[in-house]
């Protein structure tokens, strides 16, 4: 079977995690400590901040952002639930904007026509690792605003020289287990603001500055990350230039075997951009014989995982149902959610697998 993702552990990572262990210092400590450094100094920012998830990155992001009650913060409705949760965890209002359908990424123009005098963040995904569209920094910039990257999927992306991380005033990384970089479960943040920085570290610590213990100025929750975990991220963020360039290898092969098939629309990438690749995603239109999860199906049966990210937009489930949305808002989200589909791209896989996707899409 040709997996959709595979999560590499080598033995020195086994090796790092006994030590942790055998340490005694099994909670946050000099590993963690370690790995915001290496983090910062990837992504090319000041700060880097570990936490205990990606939906904590987000959550700290919004608040150091002073997202709260009757605030609105402008996100894409196609992406997962935890880019929208932690918005509803600070009482503030989601507003979605459509996307566009070559990047699936949020729309500019889409993000223009909502604001309004009570916005008070923009919240785009990088999503399967396509940085968000650039044109969003003059927007936010003309309009007071601020700019969080949900970056879960798009470590080693960059535009220019600039690294994702780097692209935002704040953003948020996750390191889920099957996301480029991982350690299971786990989170970080990048900025170069000291006051963000400041107030994402007291968020994740019940409240407490670093250096005063026991004194609570403001709420918290506990989304520290524990040594054990940031032993296996920091061998992680060292193999990233190497996964990003595999990545890009295969997403090249796939593209340039499936893209004249009628009906398969390959990712488009922008010659100042590279993509992390966290997922190769085609489109499968109506020209195509088999509909996308008739050609999931197909895949499956010929021993190639595929995944769907995400089969329905976040407005038309039932959680956001107070907000008013209903179908036939975001038209272009409505539509891709119907043809996207994921094929492997993981840096483990061989020049055999790849050639095996492509001629089973090829002969249908
Ligand atoms: C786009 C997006 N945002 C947020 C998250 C949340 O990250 P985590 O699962 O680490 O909490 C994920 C990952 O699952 C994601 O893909």
């Amino acid at each position: 079977m040709i997996n959709i993702s595979a999560p590499i552990i080598t033995e020195k990572d086994i090796k790092d995690i006994s030590e942790v262990l055998r340490s005694g210092m099994i909670a946050g400590g000099p590993k963690v400590s370690e790995l915001e450094k290496e983090f910062a100094s990837y992504c090319g920012t000041e700060y880097a901040i570990a936490v205990n998830s990606g939906t904590a990155a987000l959550h700290c992001a919004l608040y150091a952002l002073g997202v709260k009650k009757n605030d609105e913060v402008i996100t894409t409705p196609f992406t997962f639930v935890a880019t929208a949760n932690p918005i509803l965890m600070q009482n503030a209002k989601i507003v979605f904007a459509d996307i566009d359908e070559d990047t699936f990424c949020i729309d500019p123009k889409e993000v223009e026509a909502h604001i309004t005098p009570a916005t008070k963040a923009l919240l785009p995904v990088s999503l399967y690792g396509r940085p968000f569209d650039q044109s969003l920094q003059e927007i936010a910039k003309t309009n007071n605003l601020k700019i969080l990257d949900d970056a879960a999927q798009s470590i080693g992306a960059k535009v220019e020289n600039n690294m994702a991380g780097n692209l935002a005033d704040i953003s948020a990384f996750s390191l889920y287990a099957t996301k480029n970089i991982m350690c299971g479960e786990g989170g970080m943040l990048t900025t170069n603001d000291p006051d963000l920085n400041e107030l994402c570290r007291r968020f994740r610590h019940h409240g407490q500055s670093e250096q005063t213990q026991y004194e609570y100025a403001d709420i918290g929750y506990n989304y520290r990350m524990t040594d054990i975990l940031a032993a296996l991220a920091l061998n992680q963020i060292k193999t990233v230039e190497e996964i990003t360039e595999k990545r890009n290898e295969n997403a090249k092969k796939l593209s340039q075997g499936l893209e004249k098939i009628e009906g398969i629309t390959v990712p488009s990438i922008e010659a100042n951009t590279r993509h992390a690749f966290h997922q190769f995603t085609i489109r499968v239109m109506p020209e195509f014989k088999l509909n996308r999860d008739e050609l999931k199906s197909h895949l499956q049966e010929h021993g190639i995982g595929s995944g769907i990210y995400y089969p329905k937009p976040l407005h038309l489930h039932p959680h956001f149902k107070n907000l008013g949305y209903k179908e036939g808002d975001f038209p272009v989200a409505e539509r891709v959610a119907k043809e996207v589909l994921s094929l492997p791209v993981h840096p483990s896989l061989s020049p055999e697998d790849i050639e095996k996707i492509i001629e089973t899409i090829k002969n249908i």
